[in-house]
């Protein structure tokens, strides 16, 4: 990958895409339940601009989408709607509306009060909602708290019991069909463990379930594997799912798998420029045009991402790599070696692809960034540099 030309001809703060990556990513993952009835849902917050919607729609994805936005936006990018889930704890009357009238796959249901609202709306529009059910099998993920999801303390999903009351009360509605069983027990995961159980559990239930006449279609294994930021251990693909098969031996159903992370995170890098160094009593700054509001993960869960300074320096120091917002929690690296920079020092931030651009924000009045793929060595503009005048153009001059 060419960084100093794609700097040079777009501009930085930049986010950069290869496509062929993500493209293995997804036959990786598709080939490791090769022979099993499967469907990847790739998880559209990860990265969910229509060109990478796109590019996986056309080998086949579907999409995991957490609000009507998002639901649009697979639509948009053309993923049939008999491949699009709709989960979340918190969706509002008229995105349960939409969702229905455009004949996705199936909601996934977070709570019983979200049942009934559900069934209530289906009802209104006259016609049955295939609903699956978000389960929470109460198992450590042993991953990051922020983006743990499957304990019992956490918002997400419901325990075995209600999930059961609420596959009767599914089973006996004429406006719900349960089709689907759900389970995500957290992102970033590095240890194929805590999916196992999760696995062994759900399915389980499914199989207390069908002893009540009620046949699940679709086992909804989430996304959550996870990829090498540092020097992590990388989950198998195919360990993965030899996994999550053995427990489910004697059922005959669909997998979905809704990986974000592992099909985008390495594909990205964020490419920022020195401004300028400094040195505040003893402590170095190397302060870049890209900010906090570019690439949030960082600040909010104080991520690593491995950076590199294109230069030929050969003297380096300790120092902390910032950016210009005005909050401490504003870097990319702390206490790293980093060679001595001049202005316009190119800088690449690694694994920038998931969850980058998604976070981002105007914080500061600062346009978001360009973002362009490469893919068999094209480079085109998937989202051009937002403007001042894009940041305004909603707001309301009152006058004087
Ligand atoms: N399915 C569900 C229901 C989810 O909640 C998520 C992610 C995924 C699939 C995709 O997970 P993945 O395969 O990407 O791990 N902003 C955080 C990550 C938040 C993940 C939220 N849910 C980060 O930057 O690390």
């Amino acid at each position: 990958m060419n960084f100093k030309k794609l700097a040079d001809d777009y501009g930085t703060p930049l986010y950069v895409y290869n496509f062929d990556y993500m493209k293995d990513r997804f036959d990786e993952l598709k080939e490791a339940f090769r022979g099993r009835k499967s469907m990847i849902c790739y998880a559209v917050k990860a990265n969910s601009n229509i060109s990478v919607i796109k590019h996986f729609a056309k080998m086949g994805s579907g999409c995991d989408c957490v609000s009507i936005g998002e639901v649009n936006r697979a639509l948009r990018a053309g993923v049939s709607s008999y491949k699009i889930i709709f989960s979340g704890v918190g969706k509002r009357d008229d995105e349960i509306k939409e969702a229905l009238e455009k004949d996705i796959l199936l909601i996934n249901l977070e709570s019983e009060a979200e049942l009934k609202r559900v069934e209530m709306i289906a009802k209104e529009l006259n016609l049955t909602a295939r609903i699956s059910v978000r389960v929470n099998p109460n198992i450590d993920p042993m991953t990051h708290p922020y983006i743990s999801t499957g304990l019992h303390e956490s918002k997400f999903g419901v325990d075995i019991d209600s999930a059961k009351r609420m596959y009767i009360v599914a089973k006996n509605s004429n406006n719900l069909d349960p089709v689907g069983i759900h389970f995500h027990i957290g992102s970033q995961l590095t240890e194929l463990n805590p999916i196992k159980e999760a696995s062994e559990i759900v399915s389980d239930l499914v199989r207390s379930l069908k002893v009540l006449d009620i046949n699940i279609k679709f086992f909804d294994i989430g996304g959550g594997i996870g990829v090498k930021y540092d020097n992590e251990e990388r989950i198998k693909p195919y360990d993965y799912a030899q996994a999550i098969l053995k427990t489910l031996s004697g059922l005959d159903m669909t997998i979905i798998c809704e990986p974000g992370r592992f099909l985008t995170a390495n594909s990205g890098y964020f490419l920022t420029k020195v401004l300028y160094e400094k040195v505040n009593v003893d402590k170095r700054f190397v302060i870049v045009d890209g900010a906090m509001n570019d690439l949030l993960r960082p600040a909010l869960y104080n991520a690593y991402h491995k950076v590199e300074i294109l230069n030929d320096s050969k003297e380096s120091s300790i120092a902390n790599l910032v950016g210009p917002v005005c909050e401490s929690g504003d870097f990319f690296a702390k206490d790293i070696e980093l060679p001595k920079t001049s202005h316009n020092d190119l800088v690449v931030v690694y694994s920038a692809g998931a969850y980058g651009f998604t976070m981002s924000s105007n914080y500061n009045t600062r346009g978001r960034a360009c973002e362009v793929s490469v893919e068999n060595e094209k480079v085109r503009v998937i989202r051009r540099r937002e403007s001042f005048e894009d940041m305004i153009a909603l707001e309301t001059d009152l006058g004087d």
